[in-house]
């Protein structure tokens, strides 16, 4: 690493402020007030950049010359010694083009706009029945528990074709990888496990093929059962912790501004709420890691071939030129009026977010319903008990006890 610091470097991951549970780490903000691009070091002590603007951001998201490839022997890592676990069977999250495009394509179509939009009234009903079930005869519940992980985790079973049954097992396993603190061997035992299920299910499927995702997967003779396994997973987890998180982390927001619910009641301004809640929680806290493949001027400084970059979305969604409109409004609070569709909450470039359109979906549709239905929602501990999931690469909460 050869680029002089500019500044004291900013710890990745840096440490939540208990004052201000739903924003990023004030290390990134006040980064983000200093320049757009700092010095920053991971975990196993090597130096990087953190790229906090909006526009810096976004290059590094879209420019070729970053890379997603894990294999590459200054990729950064969070967990230090990660490199050759996740290499040895990456899924297309961790490949640059063509392997990632040749990945990617094959599900491209199941989250399709329209094809979602097919979709909306199964989430619908599903969003009914863990309602239904959450208030059978009782006014108190966790919402995690009971409405906002079972929900996303349902959908993407049905989809993909995994038994919802086996949800105990996944989710444990989902929540060590996305753990930041968890060990290597916690890793390697998690990530064989969930591979192992996948291979299994797949095989399984491929004897007697359903009508789901991992069963038109397993069938190609263009992919090896590896493929289909390393792909099962990242749907899997991607597809249940992100909504999962978003759900519960919208929720107690809007709890502490009940003068914002109303907002969801109205179609009109559903869609553009749910934007707002995005870009303002931006649950990637820790931000996306790549690394450059050739020197390049940005921000005023050379990231060197070979540095790594962690692009960090929250405070680029925060960024007051893009979202604070023509009255600059500040862009630290919630307002579901604001425009805030070019957020990058989802991610930019190549890799955005496959699954937005099903997120979207998911998100509208439980945050109306759940408003809709529990007028009188209101948390059952007082704010400063409230548990929130600070060791995941994913922002959320791990229980959020409310009562109606
Ligand atoms: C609110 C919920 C979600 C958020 C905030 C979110 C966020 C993101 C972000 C930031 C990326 C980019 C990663 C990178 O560039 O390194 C990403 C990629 C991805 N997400 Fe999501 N996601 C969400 C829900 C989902 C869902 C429901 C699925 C379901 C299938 C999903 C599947 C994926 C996949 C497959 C990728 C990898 C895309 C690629 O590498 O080409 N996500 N997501």
């Amino acid at each position: 690493m050869t680029s002089t610091p500019t500044t004291r470097a900013v710890p990745i991951p840096a440490p939540h402020s208990s004052g201000c549970p739903f924003g990023p780490p004030p290390a990134y903000t006040d980064a983000a007030a200093t320049a757009p691009l700092t010095r920053a070091h991971l975990p196993g002590g090597e130096s990087c950049w953190l790229a906090t603007g909006y526009a810096e951001v976004r290059t590094i998201l879209s420019d070729r010359r970053f890379s997603s490839d894990v294999r590459h022997p200054t990729f950064p890592l969070l967990v230090p010694g990660r490199r050759e676990l996740i290499a040895a069977n990456p899924s297309f999250l961790r490949l640059d083009d063509p392997e990632h495009a040749r990945l990617r394509r094959m599900v491209t179509g199941d989250f399709l706009v329209k094809r979602v939009a097919a979709l909306r009234p199964g989430i619908q009903r599903i969003v009914d029945e863990a309602l239904d079930a959450m208030t059978a005869g009782r006014t108190e519940a966790d919402l995690v528990a009971e409405f906002a992980l079972p929900v996303p985790s349902l959908v993407i079973c049905l989809l993909l074709g995994v038994p919802y049954d086996d949800r105990d097992r996944f989710q444990a396993l989902s929540r060590t990888l996305l753990n930041n603190k968890s060990t290597l061997e916690q890793l390697t035992a998690a990530q064989d496990e969930i591979l192992d299920y996948l291979r299994d299910l797949a095989a399984r499927k491929r004897a007697r093929p359903e009508d789901d995702i991992l069963s038109r997967l397993v069938v190609r003779d263009d992919l090896t059962l590896d493929d289909v396994a390393s792909t099962g997973v990242l749907l899997l987890v991607a597809g249940h912790e992100t909504t999962a998180n978003m759900i519960s982390l919208s929720t107690a927001l809007l709890l502490e501004q009940p003068e914002q619910i109303a907002r969801l009641a109205d179609p009109a301004a559903l869609p553009g709420a749910v934007e707002e809640l995005l870009r303002l929680l931006t649950i990637v806290h820790t931000g996306l890691p790549r690394v450059a493949l050739e020197d390049v001027e940005l921000g005023g400084e050379t990231i060197r071939a070979g540095e790594g970059v962690i692009a960090m979305l929250s405070t680029a969604n925060r960024d007051a030129e893009v979202f604070g409109g023509v009255d600059r409004r500040p862009t630290d609070e919630l307002d579901l009026d604001r425009d805030a569709r070019r957020h990058m909450a989802f991610g930019f470039g190549v890799h955005q977010c496959l699954g937005q359109p099903l997120a979207r979906a998911e998100l509208q549709i439980a945050l109306e319903s759940l408003f809709r239905r529990l007028p009188g929602l209101r948390l059952a501990v007082t704010e400063g008990e409230r548990e929130f999931r600070t060791d995941s690469f994913i922002y959320g909460m791990r229980s959020l006890p409310v009562t109606w």
